[in-house]
């Protein structure tokens, strides 16, 4: 029998390192992916879904150095129905102090299809599966793909399966974002009354965003009696995205009064984590994003600003601490000493050591210089840019661009490529175009250009832009991000940073490379 505050308590499964890892173009670091996981742990998440073991080396190698360095979370590993994957995902996920098996497999009739099963038959490899994860395993998950578009008696009967297999947590997963509120709390509810044994485990609800809907789906799910929700950083995730985690933690948190629920999370910590996806992902938030966009807290109206003068509570339902922004932007300028920056960045949560503290002293006072005012922005948006700077295989050293009302624009550059100068002139239709072009003539190669997004980081004519870069090359995806006053420097050096990343994937390729369609359950 679950205790009141078990019954109350909701717990929050992240999968940002899987399925929004997933997310075609947001392919992250081994490095990248230890860090997040570790930040996720520390702000209380639950369990971490920390990847697809079977689906490469790189996957494997990252599941299994997050379970041996897993503090307080479970750590998890997603399997599809086959004894490899599931003895792969254990074998990656054996080493955590609390390891979790995820095995899945498409239910309803679209995905029965694919692998040409009937029902019998992929009743059966349900039953066989789940026993063989749970003879490994204590903790095991089992979700059946595309439940929401499953039929309610055979969906009945699969998770009556898996759980007499011996699975602890029966997930939800509306896979495609097709379900509504109402819908998607009838389902869980219908499955908790009918299902024999049901009551033995916890009902997760795993929800996309394709209608925008996946925050509420979730939170209807928990009114209908789940108790996991499994979200993202960002909502990062294929298509539209996952359920964001920020979203549902603190809508939990803020109507705790109609929604008598809570989580683990430590909501301070939200900002910086945020912060740290969208850079290692390269998926900016949107400016208007729930909770974590950059005007979610900003009052531009004549009308707010006096209301929050007055009174904070007529225009604000969270106060930005609560989500672990600071209350003032504290603006650095070039007067500012390393002791300021250094407060600034550690607020921020960015921990340098001195020579990393050094480094970044140097590139602050070079924008300072050209900026009167240095906000918060500013400063996330130059550590954003100087992670990948050394060791690069490009390297620009000079660009100076001529623009004029009758073009072509002309683009003078010199890099530097493996250890060797040179230098071009070259045209375009417009500035960035002509820079593109002269890239191209320095190092030829043959990445396509998928996608190129400017954005100003603070307001005014000397705000610093920040430029996404995303290309592809033979299957791989490399996003490159940069910030600088200039917008063609920084689109330059964007373009230059995605160029180096793809020559650092193409050294590894079969340790990064996804090896299998997870998609393919049969
Ligand atoms: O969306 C989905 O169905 C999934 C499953 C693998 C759980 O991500
Ligand atoms: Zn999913």
């Amino acid at each position: 029998m679950k205790t009141q505050v078990e019954k109350d308590r909701v717990v929050i499964f992240d999968t940002t390192l899987r399925d929004g890892e997933q997310s075609p173009g947001a392919t992250m670091t081994h490095e990248e992916k230890l860090e997040i996981a570790e930040l996720l742990d520390d702000m209380g998440v639950d369990i971490i879904e920390a990847g697809f073991p079977i689906a490469s080396e790189g996957d494997f190698k990252a599941v299994s150095e997050i379970a041996e360095r897993s503090k307080t979370a479970v750590i998890c590993g997603l399997a599809r129905a086959n004894f490899g994957d599931i003895d792969r995902c254990w074998d990656a996920v054996r080493n955590s102090n609390k390891p979790r098996i995820h095995t899945f497999i498409g239910t309803s009739p679209l995905h029965r299809a694919i692998p040409n099963l009937d029902k019998d038959e992929m009743a059966e490899k349900i039953h066989d599966t789940v026993t063989h994860a749970r003879n490994l395993c204590d903790n095991i998950q089992w979700s059946p793909m595309d439940a929401t578009r499953t039929e309610h008696d055979y969906l009945c009967r699969v998770v009556e399966i898996s759980i007499k297999a011996g699975a602890t947590t029966i997930n939800i997963p509306d896979t495609v974002g097709y379900t509504a509120p109402l819908e998607s709390a009838d389902l869980i509810k219908m499955l908790i009354e009918k299902v024999p044994g049901a009551d033995e485990v916890i009902f997760a609800t795993h929800c996309h965003n394709d209608l925008g809907m996946a925050t509420a789906n979730s939170l209807a799910a928990v009114e209908g009696g789940a108790r996991q929700i499994e979200c993202t950083i960002n909502g990062l995730g294929e298509r539209a995205g996952n359920t964001a985690l920020e979203e549902v933690v603190m809508a939990l948190k803020v109507r705790g009064d109609i929604m008598p629920f809570y989580t683990n999370i430590n909501t301070s910590k939200i900002m910086n984590i945020s912060r740290r996806v969208a850079s290692v992902s390269g998926f900016p938030v949107q400016f208007n994003k729930a909770i974590v966009g950059k005007n979610a807290f900003a009052h531009e109206s004549g009308i707010h600003q006096d209301g929050m003068l007055k009174n904070s509570e007529t225009f604000e339902i969270m106060r930005p601490e609560d989500v672990g922004l600071s209350a003032t932007n504290l603006v650095l300028g070039k007067h500012s000493g390393r002791a300021a920056l250094r407060s600034k960045l550690e607020e921020l949560g960015y921990n340098l050591a001195d020579n990393q503290l050094k480094d970044v002293f140097v590139r602050f006072k070079e924008l300072a210089d050209r900026k009167k005012e240095v906000y918060d922005e500013d400063l996330i948006a130059l550590m954003q840019a100087g992670e990948d700077a050394v060791n690069d295989h490009i390297v620009l050293n000079e660009l100076r661009v001529v623009c004029g009302t009758n073009g072509p624009q002309e683009a003078v550059m010199t890099l530097t490529v493996g250890g060797l100068e040179s230098s071009t002139t070259a045209t375009g239709d417009g500035p960035v175009d002509a820079t593109f072009n002269a890239v191209q003539a320095l190092y030829q190669h043959n990445a396509h250009l998928q996608l190129y997004q400017v954005h100003a980081v603070t307001e005014g004519t000397d705000a610093q832009a920040t430029v996404s870069v995303r290309m592809e090359e033979d299957g791989n995806i490399a996003t490159g991000q940069s910030a600088d006053t200039d917008t063609v420097v920084a689109s330059a050096k964007a373009y230059i940073n995605a160029l180096n990343r793809l020559f650092i994937r193409r050294g590894k390729i079969g340790q990064n490379k996804r090896e299998v369609n997870w998609k393919d359950v049969s």
